[in-house]
């Protein structure tokens, strides 16, 4: 069986079946608000803890902002701080997403994407990091003109990582986040792996749920798993946890 790296969520780690495949590169699909930075956010924190380094590229919020929506969100977990500064949790501050939005539309917007990939590599390399986050690759979409240009780009990236032995979650907005209003593009098929966090129903409260759509090479669960966060991080009910297979 593959080696398998911890997301340091024990419900996630139970639909894994023990964790992600190492080298894999994982999507994680969700709604505006449904928790993808966080979740992937406290997949860095908690491998930064265990010793590796970890490095969250974030594209869409300004670094400081996100570290700060993780301290409120997460009080409890007092060391990120201490994490950041440790150099094992690098938050990329290196492309503003201002600078990123500028480039669109323009003879520069293939280049840029191109000098964004060269970037995380050169990053990856420098520091040896071994756990990846990219939040969000939605984003890079809107950088260049036409979809086949961002799939050739979107499977540049995936490979590359790869090469690099990474183990990463990268976060896509989903166009719906009914699960069964559920839709695939191409760019859904190049990844190993794709954990889609969804939000349904009631018109009073909505409700959340992780379900893990396909990792390549390993048994998963294949159960919708109920989760909210809290004050310590993810809490996801696998159903494992109720009914080990
Ligand atoms: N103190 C808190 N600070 C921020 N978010 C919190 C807090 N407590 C709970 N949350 C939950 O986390 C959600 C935001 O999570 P996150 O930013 O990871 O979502 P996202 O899926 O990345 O959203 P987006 O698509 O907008 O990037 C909020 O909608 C809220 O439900
Ligand atoms: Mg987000």
């Amino acid at each position: 069986m593959a080696e398998r790296v911890t997301t340091g969520i024990s419900g996630l780690d139970k639909m894994l079946f023990g964790g992600i495949p190492a080298q894999s590169q994982v999507l994680l699909t969700g709604g505006p608000g449904a928790g993808k930075s966080l979740l992937s956010f406290e997949y860095l924190y908690r491998n930064a803890k265990a010793g590796n380094t970890c490095i969250f590229f974030a594209f869409e919020e300004d670094p400081k902002d996100l570290v700060e929506n993780a301290k409120s969100a997460f009080p409890e977990l007092t060391d990120i701080d201490e994490m950041i500064k440790s150099g094992r949790l690098i938050i990329d501050r290196e492309a503003p997403t201002g600078e990123l939005i500028s480039a669109v539309g323009t003879e520069d917007d293939v280049f840029r994407f191109g000098e964004i990939l060269a970037k995380i590599e050169n990053l990856i390399r420098s520091t040896g990091a071994t756990r990846v986050v990219v939040d969000s690759v939605s984003i890079l979409g809107i950088l260049v003109k036409d979809t086949s240009t961002y799939r050739k780009y979107m499977l540049a990236l995936i490979t590359n990582l790869k090469r690099l032995g990474v183990t990463s979650i990268m976060t896509m907005e989903m166009e719906n986040p009914d699960r069964d209003k559920l839709t695939f593009r191409p760019e859904h098929f190049i990844f190993d792996g794709i954990v889609a966090l969804y939000q349904s129903g009631g018109s009073t409260k909505r409700r959340l749920s992780a379900e893990i759509l396909k990792i390549r090479g390993t048994k998963h669960s294949f159960t919708t798993a109920p989760y909210d966060v809290t004050s310590s991080g993810f809490r996801i009910l696998a159903a494992e946890d109720i009914a080990p297979y």
